[in-house]
């Protein structure tokens, strides 16, 4: 498919989901206000590839990222409420020890970039497609 529709309404405040686009896991999270705060405190000069929160979104609270670690391509933890969510509070890729914020930034370990924003739009208030 082309293209993925992915209803927000059942995605409850905190929940993230995955979807699959094109063979990849995309990941919609839908941030609670103080993940959205965390990532916008933080000065660009912390971050390995500076990007702000609000260039990485096209509406709050919603977050939705390419879920394939750029260091090898591992699928990062973070989904699930019972992952580990790395030291960052957003998401660990376990394969090698990389840390994604609540922006899904790179923080720590040896991945270059910060997860990928795929192409999408919002459809409705709580639709998007993906691609
Ligand atoms: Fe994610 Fe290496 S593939 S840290």
């Amino acid at each position: 498919l082309a293209s993925t529709e992915v209803d927000l309404s059942p995605i409850a405040l905190g929940q993230s989901v995955t979807v699959m686009w094109r063979g990849k896991p995309i990941f919609v999270r839908h941030r609670t206000a103080e993940e959205i705060q965390v990532a916008r405190a933080t000065p660009l000069s912390e971050l390995k590839d500076p990007a702000t929160d609000q260039s990485r979104i096209k509406r709050d609270p919603w977050l939705v990222v390419v879920g394939v670690c750029t260091h090898l391509g591992c699928v990062p933890l973070g989904q699930k409420s019972t992952d580990a969510k790395g030291d960052y509070n957003g998401w660990f890729c376990p394969c090698h020890g990389s840390h994604y914020d609540t922006s899904a930034r790179i923080r720590k370990g040896p991945a270059p970039t910060n997860l990928l924003v795929p192409d999408y739009t919002f459809t409705s208030d709580r639709a998007i497609r993906i691609g």
